[in-house]
């Protein structure tokens, strides 16, 4: 039989405050973890906000593009995005003026007006762009001015490769290619543009002094459609066309097609500036063109002088870009430096 061991009252009563002491505890020790989980919480949003705040936009670039037409300027515009993305401090915007000077310039004033912090342009035409760069520069925002110039000197930057050199190579090129000697058709880019009249200007140079004759030359303004009606007409005026020389590949390559209609391609050599490798350098490997020159975009530079704008260091007013010849013999080592 089992006998029931009577507990005393003191161990009954001590027994209570234990399990009471025990309670207490537990209840601290939640109400503690609580309020840690809490704290912590509250310092991960904290950190949070604070890298979101880093990686926020501080800089806000207005980029104007005047043709997003042309395949070389789509470049440009990818060159200035790509280099854009690796610095979450920048925000760039872009704006197309789809080859219109007055809606270039109001692009400007409106870059002004909202108080972008730096503007990058790659101008039309250099007369009626030079008021408004001017503006926006009087009025302290810097001003970067890619490939094609403004008149004056009221920007903070220019980038872009030497189109005289470029001319000048070609024009030397040329006449080594042909023997001293040939005639020639001239498709000039928008003469109203600083590299139409620059590569024209070298081009010239490089052919002074040789037997070659311009037997035709117009205004392609850049375009290729434009390039080819100018062809057809001067294939309906020449019997005998040695070479076109084009100031873009586009122009070039429409210039081609015109003579390919005619059924004259063979008869003719192309050489075209520009050679972007999707479109300048395929067209040498296809044999369509026997040189492109190349004509870098300068749009990964422009935002890195951006950059240094923007962190205060001295920076120079004009940034020269080198480029290459390409041609069936040195395409697929690169092509060559121009000296
Ligand atoms: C594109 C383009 C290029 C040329 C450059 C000159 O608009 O015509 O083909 O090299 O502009 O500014």
């Amino acid at each position: 039989m089992s006998r029931r061991i009577p507990m005393n009252k003191t161990a009954t009563q001590s027994n209570a405050k234990i399990m009471i002491c025990l309670f207490v505890l537990s209840i601290a020790l939640l109400l503690w973890i609580g309020c840690k989980k809490q704290q912590e919480r509250s310092t991960t949003e904290m950190e949070k906000a604070e890298s979101a705040e880093a990686s926020a936009p501080q800089w806000t670039i207005g980029m104007s593009q005047c043709n997003l037409g042309e395949p070389w300027r789509v470049q440009m515009n990818l060159d200035v995005k790509n280099e854009a993305e690796k610095h979450p401090e920048l925000k760039v915007v872009f704006k197309d003026a789809q080859n219109d000077s007055l809606k270039q310039r109001s692009q400007i004033e409106e870059f002004i007006n909202a108080g972008t912090d730096l503007i990058i342009v790659s101008p039309k035409e250099a007369a009626p762009l030079t008021q408004p760069v001017a503006a926006a520069y009087d009025s302290g925002i810097p001003v970067i001015v890619l490939d094609r110039r403004v008149l004056g000197e009221k920007y903070t930057c220019f980038i872009g490769a030497d189109n005289k050199k470029i001319g000048r190579a070609a024009g030397e090129w040329i006449v080594e290619r042909l023997g001293g000697q040939g005639r020639v058709v001239e498709l000039k880019g928008l003469m109203t543009s600083t590299p139409g009249q620059d590569r024209h200007i070298g081009f010239r140079e490089g052919i002074e002094g040789s037997g070659i004759e311009i037997i035709f030359e117009a205004d392609m303004k850049w375009l290729e459609p434009e390039a080819r009606k100018e062809m057809e007409s001067a294939l309906a005026r020449f019997e005998i066309i040695d070479l076109v020389y084009a100031h873009n590949d586009p122009g070039a390559h429409g210039a081609y097609l015109a003579a390919k209609a005619a059924g004259r391609e063979e008869d003719i050599i192309f050489v075209g500036i520009d050679a972007l490798p999707h479109e300048g350098q395929i067209y040498v490997k296809q044999g369509i063109l026997e040189a492109s020159f190349e004509y870098p975009t300068g749009g990964r530079e422009a935002i890195q002088i951006a950059r240094e704008i923007f962190s205060g260091k001295e920076i120079e007013k004009e940034i020269v870009l080198s480029s290459r010849v390409f041609t069936r013999e040195n395409i697929d080592q690169g092509g060559e430096w121009l000296r």
